[in-house]
């Protein structure tokens, strides 16, 4: 069948607003929109402004009414704990009211923000769908992050009620959240009001008298009293989330997604883009702390009446590199959804697929790899696995869906391996020199996506549009700055090589040097340091951080560099995965003293490398090289 792609982008093209209404009239509105796009709301416009919705009711209630309630919803599958629990759409509703109740009897309401810090387990997905029904904002923190990061995102966010659990359970390792909980309270301005505790057996947290209260008395109560919240109407363009995600500083960028937009370009792209329809199962493994966690497994799936996988578990080591294989068979996934990094680490366990053999894997019919540049090595060796194909495509927390896919659902168009294809409708991509001007097919560029951005993507960021402005719009007028750069070839595919500002992807995950910098400075005998990503055969890119002692310091050289990477881990988390830190006279720099990272990247990764022509004094760089290979 030949693809439907050109048509249906060149619909979208011929009239946007005509293409979203059509799409919009899969969303169960509580007031329909009569607008569809407002180019004067907002920081570049704002779709649907006059309708009201509410995102829980769609993924919940909806399927319920129309007699999906007995279908499961959520596939609970956690190898390191060894539980399993299926959760059908009725139950998982009336767990929703419930806990929408009790956050109703913390006075959360429409609005507010409820910062959860969780793992992977129901009760996470409970809380962000009770938070969206009754109008309260949430705002997810990736488990693996430390205290002062959390400290962050509480100042920003300025959440009334925090929700977390006692732990997390890493393969061979508790994470006692709570400690890392009341660190952050301590350290940060803002104080919430209470803090909702679910104790995991795991490892029990102790509750803090008049602050902290237990998850599971407090459901109980609610339960037993028949309280269950209904769902608010709110704006469409009303905040449903935030979600924090790295900057070029320190402080991380509040995406904040609204509710109307964010629930058609979902849904639009689960039929589309995925090819899965109701009442089929998805499973994305990743994590609920990230965009990709947001939006395919809980939201997406849910607005389109799929089960979703929930999986509390690695690729390798819970207990092998089969587990993914395991889950598809037993779950019979049809749509598989994760970041190359985890196919790196399954290839490099069992590169044959030995234990791929155990298990059928009949049912699968699609993967999509993102999060990361998809090496065509890692690709082929998935297609050659699998013998389906492997989808790789490109998008951001800030759009919360696909800006470059390749649509299976409008039917598959060639494969090229280390491009993620053609512009989902919605995306005008280009490739530009630093005037904005497009250049040629071929031609490395800024990529950038023409304003304004889809429904779904970022309106702004939390309570900061001129930080919206400075980060994504004024460099290149006109468009949404991706900060990554590429190119295009003659058949309009787009090739993603890197980022071009300081952020690195560590294992899928995105952080930013400058903020693993900030944590290495604070060292008492760090003068300067640099940070740069360094290729890594399963994480894609490692950080590597070089450090200048200050004069006159005289302590070890190694000790001091033990404590800058116990320091990162303990400012930012393990989630930095820092392991590395080294210890050089001096960093080499321009004259006019900026520092040569992208040179000591080549050093690093062993590439070719020429001595930049501004360079201060060349023998610093050959000092990299020296230390490099201590
Ligand atoms: N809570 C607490 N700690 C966590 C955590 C969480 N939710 N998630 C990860 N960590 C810890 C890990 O235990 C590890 O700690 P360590 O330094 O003590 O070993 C550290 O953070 C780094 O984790 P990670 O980068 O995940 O590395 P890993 O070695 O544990 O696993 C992979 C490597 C490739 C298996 C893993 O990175 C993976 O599955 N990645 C998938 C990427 C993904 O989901 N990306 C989201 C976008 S699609
Ligand atoms: P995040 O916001 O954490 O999802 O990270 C987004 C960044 O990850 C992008 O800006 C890219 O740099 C990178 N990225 C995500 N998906 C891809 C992909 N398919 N190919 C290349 N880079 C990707």
């Amino acid at each position: 069948m030949p693809s439907r792609y050109a048509e249906v982008y060149a619909e979208w093209r011929a009239d946007p607003q005509a293409f979203w209404a059509k799409a919009a009239a899969d969303i169960d509105w509580i007031s329909p929109p009569k607008r569809i796009f407002d180019d004067k709301a907002g920081v570049y416009g704002r779709w649907f402004p006059d309708a009201t919705c509410n995102t829980c009711f769609n993924a919940l209630d909806r399927h319920v009414v129309a007699g999906r309630g007995a279908q499961t919803a959520i596939l609970y599958d956690s190898p390191v704990t060894g539980a399993k629990r299926r959760i059908s759409y009725a139950e998982l509703l009336d767990e929703v009211a419930t806990l929408g109740a009790v956050l109703r009897s913390f006075e959360v309401g429409k609005g507010d923000r409820v910062v959860i810090y969780m793992p992977m387990v129901p009760q996470a997905l409970a809380a962000m769908l009770a938070c969206a029904r009754i109008g309260a904002v949430h705002s997810v923190v990736f488990g693996g992050f430390a205290a002062p990061e959390l400290a962050a995102r509480i100042d920003d966010a300025r959440p009334k009620l925090i929700l977390a659990a006692s732990c997390g359970v890493e393969p061979g390792r508790i994470v006692a959240y709570k400690p890392l909980l009341d660190a952050a309270i301590g350290l940060a301005a803002h104080k919430p009001s209470a803090c909702l505790v679910l104790q995991r057996p795991q490892a029990e947290a102790k509750l803090i008298a008049g602050r902290d209260h237990d998850w599971q008395a407090a459901f109980d109560a609610a339960k037993a009293a028949d309280r269950r919240a209904g769902c608010v109407e709110v704006a469409a363009t009303d905040p449903l989330y935030i979600l924090y995600t790295s900057g070029t500083t320190g402080k991380p960028k509040g995406v904040v997604r609204d509710n109307g937009g964010h629930m058609v370009a979902l849904k639009w792209s689960m039929q589309n883009i995925y090819g899965v329809a109701p009442g089929e199962t998805f499973w994305t493994a990743s994590d609920i702390g990230w965009v990709v966690g947001h939006s395919y497994i809980v939201y997406a799936p849910l607005l389109h009446g799929c089960t979703s996988v929930l999986y509390e578990g690695k690729p390798i080591g819970t207990p092998d590199a089969g587990a993914f294989w395991r889950v598809i068979d037993e779950h019979k996934v049809v749509s598989f959804f994760t970041a190359p990094t985890a196919f790196r680490a399954v290839r490099k366990e069992d590169p044959d697929g030995a234990l791929l053999k155990k298990y059928s894997t009949a049912s699968l019919r699609t993967l999509f790899l993102a999060g990361e540049r998809a090496d065509p090595e890692t690709l082929a060796w998935a297609g050659r696995m699998l013998k389906i194909p492997v989808v790789d495509h490109w998008w951001q927390t800030e759009t919360g869906w696909p800006i470059v896919a390749n649509p299976v659902g409008l039917g598959l168009l060639p494969i090229k391996p280390g491009s993620p294809t053609v512009p989902m409708p919605g995306y005008e991509v280009e490739v530009v020199d630093d005037a904005a001007k497009p250049v040629k097919p071929g031609a490395m560029g800024s990529i950038v996506v023409k304003l304004p951005l889809p429904p779904g993507a970022l309106p702004t960021l939390f309570q900061n549009d001129q930080r919206m402005v400075e980060s994504y719009l004024s460099e290149f007028p006109g468009y949404y700055k991706t900060a990554d750069a590429g190119y295009k070839d003659e058949d309009g595919y787009l090739f993603v090589m890197g980022r071009t500002d300081d952020i690195i992807n560590v294992a899928g995950h995105r952080l930013s040097t400058g903020g693993i910098e900030e944590a290495l400075a604070a060292h008492r005998d760090v003068a300067e340091c640099a940070v740069i990503g360094v290729k890594d055969e399963i994480k894609g890119e490692a950080p590597v951080g070089f450090i200048v002692l200050k004069a006159g310091v005289d302590r070890q050289p190694d000790v001091i560099e033990r404590e800058a990477v116990a320091l990162v881990r303990e400012r930012i988390g393990p989630v930095a995965a820092f392991k590395r830190a080294i210890t050089v006279p001096r960093l080499p720099k321009t004259r006019s003293g900026k520092i040569l990272r992208g040179t000591m990247k080549k050093i690093a990764d062993g590439e070719n490398w020429a001595t930049p022509a501004t360079i201060d004094d060349p023998a610093a760089l050959d000092e990299i090289a020296q230390a490099l290979k201590r």
